[in-house]
């Protein structure tokens, strides 16, 4: 099977992608979710692959389709996201581009029924487990490059900065989702955050932003 492998500079590394959003139950018919096309996750599983890399694609539901040349594990929740993460572990690379619901209801029982007063029902909400700060915590597994995203509405670069370092992650791609047209859109303008500063990349096509990150993942790895 390592013959059907792209010779590259990620030749013999393992990476671990996540991507889209996670769908968390309120009832059997009804989910809390994030928005996320799972474009550009999906873009950077492919172009690690492309360099070599065997890749594990820890996807969400998305309508996109699987890429070529990598192992696709579907799941719906943010837990069924971590344990699926934990069991393709030890990586070289974990990418988490995955759009995670922060938040899953508590106990999703029966479908939830009007009961004719006009009043909504209150849905009690917990918090989910942290994928990315999970895996950038040190130890035994620790990918030696750990990669996070934050999409942010304000203050991009300083909420990016606060959040690698709340995160522990080594790299962080932030995206001002802000504005129209990049959630779900074809285009990515992003700051990347790396031990040595904050670049940031002219807007581009989410694959060819994929391209370019796995790019510097392989010169990381030279
Ligand atoms: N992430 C994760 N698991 C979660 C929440 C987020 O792995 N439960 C990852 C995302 O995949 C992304 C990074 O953490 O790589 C940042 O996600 P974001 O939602 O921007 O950050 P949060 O820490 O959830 O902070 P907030 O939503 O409050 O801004
Ligand atoms: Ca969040």
């Amino acid at each position: 099977i390592e013959a059907f492998f792209a010779d590259g500079p990620l030749k013999g590394r393992h990476a671990i992608v996540t991507s889209g959003p996670t769908h968390e139950p309120i009832d059997p018919v009804r989910y809390l979710a994030n928005r996320s096309s799972g474009k550009q996750g999906h873009a950077i599983a492919a172009a690690l692959a492309a360099l070599g890399a065997r890749v594990t694609l820890v996807s969400g539901p998305v309508n996109v389709p699987d890429p070529a040349g990598v192992n696709v594990v579907r799941v719906d929740t943010a837990r069924e996201m971590r344990d699926a993460v934990q069991a393709a572990l030890p990586a070289d690379i974990a990418v988490c581009a995955a759009a995670v619901a922060d938040w899953r209801v508590e106990e999703a029982g029966q479908k939830i029924k009007k009961d004719g007063s006009g009043q909504p029902p209150a849905l009690r909400l917990t918090e989910n487990p942290d994928i990315l700060a999970e895996i950038s915590a040190p130890g035994p597994q620790r990918p030696k490059l750990v990669i996070g995203f934050a999409a942010e509405t304000e203050k991009l670069a300083e909420h990016a900065a606060a959040k690698r370092a709340r995160k522990g992650c080594d790299w962080l791609v932030a995206n001002d989702v802000g504005g129209t047209g990049i959630m779900g859109g074809d285009e990515n303008e992003i700051l990347l955050l790396t031990e040595s500063g904050t670049e940031a990349w002219d807007k581009m096509d989410k694959t060819a932003l994929a391209q370019k990150l796995a790019a510097r993942i392989g010169e990381f790895f030279a």
